[in-house]
């Protein structure tokens, strides 16, 4: 078969892997040849290509980014895009595509297998963990490493100067980067987008703290949590080809009103991209070979429409939809069950 790969949306560790799977087993085990789409949906609809194979795919495992080249371009926001996805695929003989992303990259295949009756396989990546149908998306562990490590590290600091230190970390409609890496790195607080905040209860949370000795404090608040009497805070209201506003700025906030209201000296870490960048977590190599492997397997299947997932531990195959219908948002067990119990 001739099968076509794009990697779209916020890139995240691990992508690579997922190309070097599906080559590696489509080209030596069912002789397939590959097309790869560059820059996403944008290669697609401008037939922008470049060759793929097991050579192309030597030493990319450990490598962060992708091979391909990311971007969100949205087809359904050009008017003739889903024409000229259809002209791309025929003038290339593409008989099928593996897209490798996240709600949005997958919410288009989803349409785009229905719309045009495609062969599309869908593979879950997003540092947010945020995607439904799946227990585990690629990219998260990585994410929750780098934010651990900086956790880990504004400790000690905070401890030398008994300061607070908040950490804004990624996580738009879900915070289970904040919850992960709160928990993992002993958080004071957690805010996420899940649970709307009041500024006088993380203060109370923080004096509580710090009114049984000296006591370093660590915030941890995800970039779409919001203040119960409030909105997200924003780098930029305009929208992006999905409809998404940039986040950012909501750390900064945090930590204004903490030190107004406790009086302790309160410092902002925002960590941004930094989380998406840079060489994958052994777990993440390992479950994007899995999901590489079960994708080009589901492509010769005529699985037309799944997308791969991990439940239970084992990859299994779900429909599109059923991934994209709504954000997975931070199992509530283990946000109040577990992390709150450490606050304060
Ligand atoms: O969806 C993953 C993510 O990293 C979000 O956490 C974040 O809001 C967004 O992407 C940032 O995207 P960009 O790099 O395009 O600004």
């Amino acid at each position: 078969m001739r099968v076509g790969v794009l990697t779209g949306g916020g890139d995240c560790p691990g992508l690579n892997a997922v190309i070097r799977a599906v080559v590696r087993k489509g080209e030596l085990h069912y002789g397939d040849e590959f097309v790869g789409f560059r820059d996403g949906w944008r290669g697609v609809v401008e037939a922008l290509t470049m060759p793929l194979d097991v050579e192309r795919c030597r030493g990319i495992l450990p490598r962060g980014g992708t091979i391909l080249g990311s971007s969100r371009t949205n087809p359904y926001k050009l008017a003739d895009g889903r024409e000229r996805v259809r002209a791309t695929l025929d003038s290339l003989k593409v008989d099928a595509l593996i897209l490798i992303g996240g709600e949005d990259t997958l919410g288009v295949a989803h349409r785009l297998a229905q719309d045009e009756g495609l062969l599309i396989v869908g593979v879950p990546k997003t540092i947010d963990n945020d995607l439904g149908a799946t227990e585990f998306t690629f990219g998260f562990d990585t994410a929750v490493q780098v934010a651990t490590d900086a956790i880990d590290r504004l400790h000690t600091t905070a401890e030398a100067h008994d300061r607070v230190l908040v950490c804004e970390v990624m996580g738009r409609h879900a915070g289970w980067i904040a919850t992960y890496a709160g928990i993992a790195g002993g958080a004071t607080a957690i805010l996420i987008p899940e649970e709307p905040f009041d500024f006088d209860e993380v203060a109370e949370i923080v004096k509580r703290r710090h009114a049984k000795g000296r006591y370093a404090s660590i915030v941890v608040v995800a970039e779409g949590a919001t203040p119960r009497q409030g909105n997200e805070v924003l780098q930029t209201a305009e929208l992006d080809a999905f409809g998404h506003v940039r986040l950012g700025g909501i750390g900064q906030r945090v930590a204004e009103e903490i030190e107004r209201r406790t009086g302790f000296e309160t410092r902002v870490t925002v960590l941004g991209h930094i989380q998406r960048g840079g060489t994958p977590t052994a777990f993440d190599r390992v479950l994007a070979t899995r999901f590489g492997i079960a994708a080009i397997e589901a492509v010769h299947d005529g699985a037309a429409g799944q997308m791969v997932a991990l439940q239970a531990a084992k990859i299994v195959r779900v429909p599109l939809a059923e991934a994209v219908v709504e954000p997975k948002t931070v199992d509530r067990q283990l946000y109040d069950g577990v992390a709150s119990i450490f606050f304060g």
